[in-house]
């Protein structure tokens, strides 16, 4: 069963100003459309932006995706965005781990765990994103370090949650570096993460789980990466904070 492919644009904290993501959406409107059919497709605005730019996003068949949850609920948490509040305002979907929580705000692979749980709980759908940093890479313990990512998620996870759940696997050394891993380097851990889903959680899930690749995706790698057997997507950073984005969407379809 072939999986529908996906893929998102983390815009991370940018752009500056609500005006500049207003002519973005503009930007990605005068695109070609996309065939909701044939392709899952979401965006990750910062939070003030997200609700301003959710219902022309969505007019495209752009799904409206928050970069992060909290890791408890409501309450005296100052900062904090719950994954019910999210749900509340309408919000299908959350990012969950990117490697920029892990390294610069000391998220644990348990506290994202946590998270999922939370957000799965409030009925929202997860990007799970995991990832090796370089020396892990250089070390050879690449598919280690996304088992113990993803080990302490698979222990909270209902095995028909995972139907909610997208992978990211995004090594942190192709992460705003123009250093993309290569269609053979992507794929092998991509294949590495679908079998640890297989012998961790089912066979089935590990065949129906998206895996999308991140890590300095343009337009113009984008279509070597997608022919992949394994590779059911980008989750793309600098490139999704650009017109062509939608080229990437094209391209992936
Ligand atoms: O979450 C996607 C992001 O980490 C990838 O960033 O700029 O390398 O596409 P970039």
């Amino acid at each position: 069963m072939p999986r529908k492919p996906i893929v998102g644009g983390n815009w991370k904290c940018n752009p500056k100003t609500l005006e500049e993501a207003q002519k973005l959406i503009g930007e990605w409107k005068n695109q070609v459309p996309l065939d909701k059919r044939k392709i899952d497709v979401f965006a990750c605005p910062m939070m003030p932006h997200l609700l301003k730019v959710k219902l022309p996003m969505e007019k495209l068949g752009i799904s409206a995706c928050a970069q992060n949850c909290s890791k408890t609920g409501e309450g005296a948490f100052t900062g904090e965005v719950s994954a019910a509040q999210l749900k509340d305002a309408r919000v299908q979907w959350t990012l969950l781990g990117h490697s920029e929580r892990r390294t610069k705000y000391g998220e644990t692979d348990e506290e994202v765990a946590e998270k999922v749980s939370q957000a799965l709980a409030a009925g929202l759908k997860v990007v799970l994103a995991i990832g090796e940093l370089l020396d892990e890479r250089e070390a050879s313990k690449t598919d280690e370090v996304n088992e113990r990512m993803l080990k302490p998620v698979v222990a909270k996870v209902k095995e028909e949650d995972w139907s909610r759940i997208v992978i990211a696997y995004e090594p942190v050394w192709a992460i705003g570096t123009g250093k993309v891993a290569t269609p053979e380097q992507a794929e092998e851990t991509h294949a590495a993460i679908r079998a640890y889903m297989a012998k961790a959680v089912s066979e089935d899930v590990a065949e129906k789980v998206r895996i999308q690749y991140g890590g300095s995706v343009t337009v113009d790698n984008c279509a070597e990466l997608i022919k992949k057997p394994n590779i059911d997507g980008f989750l793309v950073g600098g490139a999704s904070l650009k017109a062509s984005f939608m080229e990437i969407v094209q391209k992936s379809t």
